[in-house]
């Protein structure tokens, strides 16, 4: 008879994989404290990946229970909730590079070659989800409204009368905490870049802090912005 294999933390967690995906290009020639910034600048990186691999799927979860039929807005709530206090953690997270000195992210700089976070999938799901770039409406927020509008309420009046709209309040203000949490970890992106590049053109190309600095005069569910000045 086989028995299962025994699920141990090394092995349930795959670390052999994860704690061997750190490799450093810059040489060795160029100290160990380059090369631990360097590991530091990749496992940031790294970290940013696996959370926005939950973040997706939460959303992906939400947009699940908004559209089930019937409708199951309170778990909808759990996976919005979730995904708001993971955005706070990656603004934390964007402030690490406070610890990224200018001089010891020049010296490794050239070996990233042409590599950028503009390069990032997850990143740009996440901001489709959320109807930034372009998008034209988020489908969160369209089925938000649309379950609104089965109880009898428009947005607006799921402001003006919270207690009556319950969980469809409670869902409108977690998209308004995800909205402003992704704004405010954008706007950290921006000093961070600014504090350790300057004015330099970024890697992948563009001309860097004021290129980035654009993305923040769009903030996620403008139409919940909107509404505060409407009440
Ligand atoms: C020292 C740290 C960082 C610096 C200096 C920096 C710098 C830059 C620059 C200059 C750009 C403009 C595109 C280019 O020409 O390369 C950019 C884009 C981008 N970076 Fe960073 N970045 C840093 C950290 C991060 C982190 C931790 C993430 C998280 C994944 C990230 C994600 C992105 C994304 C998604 C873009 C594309 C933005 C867009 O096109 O709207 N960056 N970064």
């Amino acid at each position: 008879m086989t028995h299962p294999p025994v699920v141990t933390y090394p092995t349930y967690l795959q670390l052999d994989k994860i704690l061997e995906a750190q490799a450093p290009l810059g040489p060795a020639t160029l100290g160990p404290s380059v090369h631990a910034a360097e590991q530091f600048f990749i496992v940031v990186h790294q970290a940013f990946e696996l959370w926005f691999k939950q973040v997706l799927t939460d959303l992906d979860c939400a947009c699940e229970a908004l559209s089930a039929q019937p409708r199951d807005p309170e778990r909808a709530l759990d996976h919005l909730q979730r995904v708001a206090s993971i955005h706070r953690l990656l603004y934390q997270q964007m402030t690490l590079f406070d610890h990224l000195s200018p001089g010891t992210f020049l010296a490794f700089r050239p070996y990233l070659g042409t590599a950028s976070g503009s390069e990032s999938d997850q990143w740009r799901q996440v901001q489709k989800a959320l109807g930034l770039r372009g998008e034209p409406r988020s489908q969160l927020y369209a089925l938000l409204e649309s379950a609104a509008r089965d109880s009898g309420l428009s947005m607006l009046d799921v402001y003006r009368e919270p207690f009556r709209a319950g969980v469809l309040y409670r869902l409108a203000e977690a998209l308004v905490d995800i909205s402003d949490l992704f704004w405010q970890l954008s706007a950290a992106h921006v000093e961070i870049a600014e504090r350790t590049i300057g004015q330099r053109e970024g890697t992948g190309g563009t001309r860097g802090v004021p290129y980035l600095r654009e993305a923040l005069e769009v903030k996620a569910f403008p139409e919940l912005w909107d509404i505060r000045t409407r009440l």
